[in-house]
């Protein structure tokens, strides 16, 4: 009985784990940088703790009661997902926080194990760990739809906030669940990307709440024209690749900026892109395979799109190219065919050329849909909003992977398309507002570790970014490796040595800051009912709290 309950339970948990969000693929929508997905052999398998005892799988979902407006606690509050684990937990050990950021949570109880840094710290600490899913994304949202009268809710202050209530309030489906709040157990707070960036902001906005953060690719400062996303990826991708890339990014924005017709069209075609009327959205359009670089990870190895690429460009009757490239003529033939006979259909499948890539139809429902767990587009809201990072091409007279035809008010255009109403053609997003409350580069807080790879190429908007100079101190470390985005965040990343030793200056940071703290014991709680997961009791959920022989016992003969 017990376990056809198990396996119904399971079978209605299966997680089908979210690809990327990308939406439309020519704006900042394309890769909001989430750390990366980690699979799980069994997700549905009960969790086995140390002491035998049986939890839920890794995927159950629970939901939390969070204020929809920490500005007015009035308006009653909403589900927000959550799941959780104590295999490693033992009395007075941590409470492990982890939102995914920008994306549904989805797929994302990796978080929950040792596959990931905030299970190892679980498991030096005997910790229990969370993964929250961040408002406005996935299932978690204050108000129905996306819309612009409800994106006003989606604010960093508000997801800093939810972080703080969350933390204060859960009741924790697990022994003493209930007495587990910030002033009672040391709680660590662990993010990669923006939700990297948005653990060091929390930890700069609400002083004292975590006891320690670990914040790995964290992009702390906003910056509108965010053209050095392209740089790490310049400076580490083939050379041969990098110059000839250059060097028909350079043809296109020659021609594209002339009045010949004739080659304007010729040069559209070679992309099979004849049909788009805009230039700047054909040529922001090839950004598309240098964001590609964003999904590598040690473990890919050369084997990624982002390689793929470069081999269609660089490999000629088996011969690579020199160093230098092979020159404008080659490359652009290969480009064009590449993009044309395999390219095309990976990132627009059937879809005509206008829909898939243009950015100029306001009627497109790619602006006007406001249907919830579209990440791209509660992206795009804080884009437009407060954080910036467009991802253009560089100033003149610096090497540029990208076309020059895209700058901020390329972009800034579409936000005004998405939220009609909530921009002017004078509004930028607001990122010094950002940098001053939240302090940007100039953090300097106790006990927050930051982990940055060489490769990232979000890098540039880090404490590690190239010429801001942060320094790495006892008390807010830096851990600097050859990774790409979020790397260190994935144990499997630590076959490379320099992210392994990133990896461990993290853990020994988070028993160095475990080792001073405190508890208060105040809590600054509002009593919240226990967290049960989805459409189950809580009388079912302790079902699963058994020694692992008692559970067995009672399993056999079903
Ligand atoms: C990771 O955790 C699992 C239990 O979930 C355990 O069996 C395994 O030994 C751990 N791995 C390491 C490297 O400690
Ligand atoms: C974890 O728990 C074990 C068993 O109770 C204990 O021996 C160990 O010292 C604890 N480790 C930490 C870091 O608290
Ligand atoms: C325009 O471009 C075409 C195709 O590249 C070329 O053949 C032609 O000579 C150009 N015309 C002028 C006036 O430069
Ligand atoms: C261009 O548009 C025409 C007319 O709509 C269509 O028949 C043709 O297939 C399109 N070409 C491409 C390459 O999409
Ligand atoms: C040239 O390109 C090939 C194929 O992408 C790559 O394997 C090789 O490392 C590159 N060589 C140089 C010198 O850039
Ligand atoms: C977001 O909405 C657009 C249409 O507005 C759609 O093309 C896209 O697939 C949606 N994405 C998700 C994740 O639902
Ligand atoms: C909006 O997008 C969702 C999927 O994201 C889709 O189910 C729905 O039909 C779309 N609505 C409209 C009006 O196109
Ligand atoms: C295992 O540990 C949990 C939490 O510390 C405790 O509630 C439970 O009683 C323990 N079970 C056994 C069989 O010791």
């Amino acid at each position: 009985m017990l376990l056809q309950q198990l396996l119904a339970f399971a079978a209605s948990l299966s997680v089908a784990y979210a690809r990327l969000p990308d939406g439309r693929l020519n704006g900042n929508f394309r890769r909001p940088a989430t750390a990366p997905i980690v699979p799980l052999p069994n997700p549905d398998a009960p969790v086995i703790s140390r002491n035998g005892t049986v939890l839920p799988p890794y995927t159950t979902v629970f939901f939390f009661d969070q204020l929809i407006d920490h500005n007015n606690p009035s308006l009653g509050t909403f589900k927000q997902r959550f799941w959780h684990t104590w295999e490693f937990y033992e009395e007075g050990g941590p409470i492990i926080l982890n939102t995914p950021g920008e994306t549904n949570a989805d797929g994302f109880s990796g978080y929950l194990t040792n596959r990931t840094i905030n299970g190892q710290i679980a498991q030096q600490q005997n910790g229990s760990t969370i993964v929250l899913e961040h408002r406005f994304y996935g299932l978690s949202n204050p108000l129905p739809d996306l819309t612009v009268n409800s994106l006003r809710l989606h604010t960093l202050q508000q997801a800093i906030d939810d972080l703080e209530y969350f933390a204060k309030n859960v009741n924790l489906p697990m022994p003493n669940g209930d007495n587990l709040a910030p002033g009672k157990a040391p709680w660590i707070l662990v993010g990669g990307s923006y939700s990297g960036a948005l653990t060091s902001w929390t930890m700069v906005n609400k002083p004292g709440l975590f006891a320690a953060g670990y914040a790995s690719s964290a992009v702390v400062e906003a910056i509108l024209d965010f053209w050095e996303y392209f740089e790490p990826i310049r400076l580490n991708m083939p050379a041969n690749c990098s110059a000839d890339v250059q060097a028909v990014i350079e043809h296109v924005d020659k021609t594209f900026s002339g009045n010949n017709q004739t080659a304007i069209q010729q040069l559209k075609e070679n992309w099979g892109l004849g049909n788009m009327t805009h230039l700047d959205d054909v040529a922001g359009a090839l950004r598309n395979n240098m964001w590609d670089w964003q999904s590598l990870q040690v473990t890919t190895g050369p084997g990624g799109q982002f390689f793929k690429f470069c081999d269609a460009l660089e490999v000629k009757d088996g011969v690579s190219a020199p160093a230098s490239g092979f020159g404008l003529d080659h490359a652009l033939a290969a480009w064009g065919a590449y993009w044309r006979n395999t390219y095309y259909r990976e990132i627009c499948g059937t879809d005509d050329a206008v829909d898939c890539l243009g950015t100029y139809d306001a009627t497109a429902d790619f602006y006007t849909n406001t249907t919830i767990d579209n990440a791209s587009r509660s992206w795009m809201w804080i884009v437009c909003n407060e954080v910036g990072y467009l991802q253009e091409g560089a100033p003149v007279g610096h090497p540029s992977l990208v076309t020059r035809l895209v700058q901020p008010p390329y972009d800034l255009r579409q936000c005004r398309l998405m939220f009609p109403g909530a921009f002017s053609t004078s509004s930028v997003p607001n990122t010094l507002a950002t940098n001053v409350k939240f302090h940007g580069w100039n953090v300097r807080i106790k006990n927050l570790f930051f982990a940055n790879g060489i490769r990232d190429p979000w890098k540039d908007a880090t404490v590690s970014a190239a010429g801001i100079n942060v320094p790495s101190t006892e008390s807010q470390p830096i851990g600097l490796g050859d990774g790409f985005h979020c790397s260190d965040l994935l144990t499997s990343s630590n076959i490379d040595p320099t992210i392994l030793a990133v990896q461990n200056q993290g853990l020994a940071a988070m028993k160095k800051f475990l080792a001073s703290w405190k508890p208060s014991g105040k809590t600054g709680r509002v009593t919240t009912p226990k967290a049960t997961p989805q459409g189950l009791s809580s009388s079912f959920v302790s079902s699963f709290v058994k020694p692992v022989n008692v559970w067995f016992k009672g399993a056999k003969g079903v």
